[in-house]
C-alpha cells in the first residue's frame, strides 16, 4: 500500500504565493519518511494535503497527483480518505473528541468508529495506552491532563485504530524527553507492524531514531532528501535552519578535536 504525491503544488485560498511546490513523494508500507525544514517552510501544509484536509475541510487549491495505491483520491470525500489515514497534530486539544468522559473511552472512540468488534476494541485499547505508557491514566477526564499527556491520548487513539498510513505533524512538540520517546516508540511499532508514517519534527534526534528516509522543505519545496542517515548528516541542514541530530553534532565535536568520529559512532549504534 502506498500513499503516492506526484508534482503537487497548493495554494492556501486568498493567498498569492504557492505554500507548496512541485512536492513528490511515496509512503510506502512499513516506512517512515521524516519532514524537517524552517518555521513557515511548508511541512504542516503538507500534512494537510496529503492527508486530504487541504482542500476538502481547509479550502485553497491543490495541483498534481494525490494516490492510494495508486488510485487517484480527487474525488473521495474526507470520510473516506479518514479510514485510510490517520492524522495527528502538533496542538491535543484539537484531536480529542470532546465528547469522551475517561482516557479509555477517548482512545476506544476512534476503533469503535471503525465498526471494530467490541472486545477488539478492548484490547487494542489497552494495548495502545501501554505502548504510550499511559495506562494508569485510563479513568481520567482527558480535559483535564496536561497538553503533554494530552498528546500521548491522541497518539494513543491513532495507535488503536491501525491506520495503514499515519500522518503526524510535529507530534513531540509538547512533549518532554520521556514523552518524545515513547512517541517515537509508538512511531516504529507502527512502522513494524506494516503502516507508513510521515512525520515532521524539529527534534531531529527523532528522526534519526525512527526515519527510513528524510525529506527538508525550503520555502514549499524539496531542498534536500534521500536515506535519513545521509540527510540528517548533511551540512546543508543548518542553512536550511534545521538542528542536526546529537549524534552527528558529537561526532562533529569529536573530529573537530581530532578523534576519529567513525569509532565513536560505532560505539554509540552499539
Ligand atoms: N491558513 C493559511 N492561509 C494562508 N497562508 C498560510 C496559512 N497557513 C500557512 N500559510 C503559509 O504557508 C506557508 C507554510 O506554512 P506552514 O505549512 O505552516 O509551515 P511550517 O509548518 O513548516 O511552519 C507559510 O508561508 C505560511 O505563512
Ligand atoms: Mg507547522
Amino acid at each position: 500500500m502506498t500513499l503516492a504525491l506526484a508534482g503537487v503544488g497548493y495554494r492556501y485560498a486568498g493567498s498569492r504565493r504557492p505554500a507548496l511546490l512541485d512536492i513528490d513523494l511515496e509512503l510506502r508500507d512499513g516506512t517512515v519518511v521524516g519532514v524537517v525544514g524552517a518555521s513557515e517552510s511548508g511541512k504542516t501544509t503538507l500534512c494537510l494535503v496529503a492527508s486530504g484536509l487541504a482542500p476538502r475541510t481547509v479550502g485553497g487549491q491543490v495541483r498534481g497527483r494525490i494516490a492510494l495505491d495508486g488510485e487517484d483520491v480527487d474525488a473521495w470525500p474526507m470520510h473516506r480518505l479518514s479510514e485510510r489515514i490517520g492524522i495527528g497534530f502538533a496542538n491535543p486539544a484539537t484531536q480529542l473528541s470532546q465528547v469522551a468522559a475517561t482516557v479509555f473511552e477517548e482512545v476506544a472512540f476512534g476503533p469503535m468508529n471503525l465498526a471494530v468488534e467490541r472486545g477488539e476494541v478492548i484490547e487494542r485499547t489497552w494495548s495502545a495506552l501501554e505502548t504510550l505508557g499511559i495506562a494508569e491514566l485510563a479513568e481520567r477526564d482527558p480535559r483535564r491532563l496536561s497538553g503533554g499527556q494530552q498528546q500521548l491520548v491522541a497518539m494513543a487513539g491513532l495507535l488503536a485504530m491501525r491506520p495503514q498510513h499515519l500522518i503526524l505533524d510535529e507530534p513531540t512538540a509538547q512533549l518532554d524527553p520521556a514523552g518524545t520517546r515513547l512517541v517515537g516508540d509508538a512511531i516504529a511499532r507502527l512502522a513494524a507492524d506494516g503502516a507508513s508514517i510521515l512525520v515532521t519534527e524539529q527534534k531531529t534526534d527523532l528522526l534519526a531514531a525512527v526515519a527510513d528516509q528524510v525529506l527538508a522543505l525550503r520555502e514549499g519545496r524539496v531542498a534536500l532528501r534521500g536515506p535519513a542517515h545521509d540527510v540528517l548528516r548533511d551540512s546543508a541542514l543548518a542553512e536550511l535552519g534545521v538542528a542536526e541530530p546529537s549524534t552527528v553534532r558529537l561526532g562533529r565535536l569529536l573530529a573537530a578535536a581530532g578523534v576519529a568520529s567513525e569509532r565513536y559512532e560505532a560505539a554509540l549504534h552499539d
